[in-house]
């Protein structure tokens, strides 16, 4: 059903942790569902220079969320807001049909987290 990347990055997520003082924090959930999840990014000079996350939800939401915060970092931010769900799904080597949404959740935060450090820095 779930690809081996994705089954790697549930039992493993990466960058998962609460992060002190963070530039940019974004949150997103899927009502359907009751998943949530936080983005906290550092920046420097425009590139995230460190990003994790926190998430309550499914093991497509929890593989989706830690792929988007590898994506995301060491990109400028203009790159990291052009990341679409379908290049975390590319970059799981697929979700099961019923479970695409599930994309949403990290790119989504990501991206609110990317407009609240832009509105902080008054972007
Ligand atoms: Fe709804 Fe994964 S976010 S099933």
């Amino acid at each position: 059903m779930y690809s081996e990347k994705v089954m790697a990055h549930f039992n493993a997520p990466q960058n998962v942790r609460f992060m002190l003082n963070p530039d940019g924090v974004g949150e997103s959930g899927e009502p359907g569902c009751g998943d949530h999840c936080m983005i906290f990014i550092k920046v420097s000079e425009d590139v995230i220079s460190d990003i994790s996350f926190q998430i309550f939800g499914c093991c497509g939401a929890i593989a989706s969320a830690s792929m988007t915060t590898v994506l995301a970092k060491g990109k400028t931010l203009a790159d990291a807001l052009a990341i679409t769900e379908q290049d975390v799904v590319d970059a799981l080597d697929g979700l099961p049909e019923a479970k695409q949404h599930c994309s949403n959740i990290g790119v989504s935060a990501l991206r609110a987290a990317i407009y609240d450090y832009e509105g902080k820095k008054g972007g």
